[in-house]
């Protein structure tokens, strides 16, 4: 028996048989024969070579008996050399065509792994923040890789598996009949032997594959959880060196012990399968040989009969396992068409217009708003585990109703928890209002396109995240063709310019998550400067200066007044002098407008906003 159809009967073995009784939605397979059809001309090469290696397998066994009994026997030199050059072409021929039959299959299923993967990409990009904020990004991970992958596999190998065993089966059994239907009969006999190891085997090594993924999943999430600087700053500061590592032996040894387990399980197959294909061998030629005694088979034909029966087991144990195979193969598809089925939230109104406007008027009316429930926005097996939250967030915001003239400045205040960052993210339509309408320039934001409206804003929140790659990237992700002129005197209007001048690398340091590290004040100033090349008509500032000290703060603050001027800002503020000199403040307080006006109008009022303002001076006068 060939490597190639050991391997694929053993890993038809240790798939998940739970499968096999899975129901498929209808129209899966029309849905994954469209992807098939860029590839239809390498997927009939493909299967031309399928085929001819099926022919090839029979050939040799055949031609050897033509040699012993038309060649050898006979004495006949001449056929000898002749049909010993065939079958050495043969075997030629048959890495040949293998060759090919592995060029074509990568071709389609390399071909199909990246159809499937830009699709995913490009279609989790298009899910609303929403979205994010509820999966967990590991388990999307693997749909983009493992599942991708195992869907790949309906195309390669089992197609391949399935009709390649089937043929060779059909024609091996076919050509030993013919040749000998007394020894084939024993042969079939012995197989129920073969074939209950091999299942109990297979059940067993089920299980161990499971739980094999499973503690090797823990063990993964025990160092992904520790190798980050928030976890090894934990386990530095609380955690016990000698329990951690004795918990993580204790993980390791599992991984090891069942590793174990399942390489004495495979030992156990392959034993069965060449022992059982052996003693048939056996009793193959012990009937053949006394069958050629009495002259009622030849030496050639009991030859081509014992080499045939090595190649009947393999495709045997392969195809009583194909449901499981060709089944796994369709849940991958299905579980990858599951993500892309999903349907991002906000999307464009199909008449949309593109804003552009220098001068954006922004309106409020009587805007509602409830957080979209866990099961709106995602897929429940994208989620982490036990989390099943299905009450919704309450009214978040209600009936907030305000305008923001062109170029003026709006301040949000009021207490944690009111709404503010909620309403700064509904501008850009990072989530759609649940009622009321937002508007700009007097057209609902729903009837711009998502590009041209998020084109128009520019958002900077407390914590702005770069890329991990150098500070001339970050800044051109805002504009991609950004000149260097441009670029300086944004950071210049940022105040962060003498900064990045005073890196050894300037603006090719790369900062981000694993690059330099760069403090509070200088990433937001960097921020500033990232908004100020977008150059949008609307600004939203959540709480940027939030987390600065005080010196910090004050450059930001002289960065963000050259920002704002002439725009529409959104200023939402921790610190109410920063919003003093707005146009108008609004308080809110409970998803609520509570109080509005300007600074002196709200003092004035001794309400709300006083109160903040109040607390804020004293505190300020203990600092
Ligand atoms: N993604 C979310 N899903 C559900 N509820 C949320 C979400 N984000 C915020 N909330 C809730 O909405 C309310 C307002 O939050 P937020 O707008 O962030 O307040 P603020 O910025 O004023 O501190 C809070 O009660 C918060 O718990
Ligand atoms: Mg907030």
């Amino acid at each position: 028996m060939s490597m190639h159809a050991t391997w694929m009967s053993f890993r038809s073995l240790t798939q998940d048989q739970s499968v096999k009784n899975q129901k498929l939605k209808p129209g899966t397979l029309k849905r994954i024969a469209k992807f098939a059809i860029p590839y239809k001309v390498s997927l009939t090469f493909f299967l031309i070579t399928v085929v001819i290696d099926a022919f090839l397998i029979i050939a040799t066994p055949l031609l050897l008996r033509k040699l012993i009994d038309d060649g050898v026997i006979p004495k006949n030199a001449e056929l000898v050399t002749k049909l010993a050059f065939a079958v050495g072409v043969i075997a030629v021929m048959d890495a040949l065509f293998s060759m090919a039959g592995r060029w074509f299959s990568s071709r389609i299923g390399e071909g199909l792994i990246y159809d499937l993967r830009k699709q995913i990409f490009e279609h989790v990009q298009k899910q609303s923040i929403a979205f994010f904020t509820r999966t967990q990004t590991g388990a999307l991970i693997s749909r983009l890789n493992s599942d991708v992958i195992g869907a790949q596999q309906a195309f390669t190998s089992t197609l391949s598996g399935v009709i390649s065993n089937l043929l060779s089966l059909i024609l091996v059994a076919i050509t030993m009949f013919t040749l000998s239907w007394q020894i084939t009969l024993v042969s079939l006999v012995l197989l129920p032997v073969f074939l209950l190891p091999t299942k109990w085997v297979g059940r067993k090594l089920q299980g161990y594959t499971r739980q094999s993924f499973d503690i090797n999943a823990q063990m993964s999430a025990n160092m992904t959880e520790r190798f980050n600087v928030s976890g090894a700053l934990l386990v530095s500061l609380y955690g016990d060196p000698k329990k951690e590592k004795d918990d993580f032996a204790v993980k390791a040894r599992k991984v090891a012990d069942i590793g174990i387990s399942i390489a004495m399980l495979n030992r156990i197959f392959f034993i069965a399968l060449t022992s059982i294909a052996a003693v048939a061998t056996a009793v193959a030629y012990g009937i053949g040989g006394h069958l050629a005694i009495n002259s009622e088979l030849t030496v050639g034909t009991l030859l081509a009969i014992t080499a045939l029966l090595a190649r009947l087991y393999g495709p045997l144990t392969a195809l009583s396992n194909v449901r499981v195979d060709v089944m796994s193969a369709l849940v991958s598809f299905e579980r990858v068409f599951e993500v892309l089925d999903l349907q991002p939230m906000v999307i464009d109104a199909k008449a949309a217009k593109d804003l552009v406007s220098l001068k954006p008027d922004l309106k409020f009316e009587d805007v509602s708003f409830f957080y979209p429930k866990a099961e709106e926005i995602s897929l429940a097996s994208l989620e982490i585990a036990a989390k099943p939250e299905m009450v919704s967030s309450g009214q978040v915001l209600k009936k907030i109703s305000f305008t923001a003239a062109p170029g003026t400045l709006t301040g949000i205040v009021g207490p944690s928890g009111a709404g503010k960052s909620t309403i700064s993210s509904l501008i850009p339509r990072l989530y759609d209002v649940s009622s009321g309408v937002i508007s700009i320039n007097g057209v609902d934001i729903r009837d711009y396109t998502i590009k041209s409206l998020r084109h128009c804003i520019g958002v900077v929140t407390q914590d702005s995240h770069m890329f991990h790659d150098t500070i001339l990237v970050n800044l051109r992700y805002a504009k991609s063709g950004a000149t260097l002129a441009e670029i300086e005197a944004a950071c210049r209007s940022a105040r962060i310019w003498d900064f990045i001048t005073s890196l050894p690398n300037g603006l090719d340091t790369v900062v981000g998550e694993r690059g330099h590290r760069l403090s509070g004040g200088e990433k937001q100033r960097l921020a500033i400067a990232r908004l100020l090349l977008k150059q949008p008509s609307i600004v939203i500032l959540d709480e940027a200066t939030a987390h600065l000290d005080s010196e910090n703060e004050a450059m930001v603050q002289a960065a963000l007044k050259e920002a704002l001027i002439g725009r529409t800002s959104i200023v939402i503020a921790h610190r109410l002098s920063t919003i003093a000199a707005a146009d108008q403040i609004l308080v809110l307080d409970k998803g609520e407008i509570v109080e509005r006006g300007t600074h002196d109008q709200l003092v004035e009022k001794r309400g709300l906003y006083f109160d903040l303002f109040e607390r804020q001076n004293l505190q300020g006068e203990l600092i």
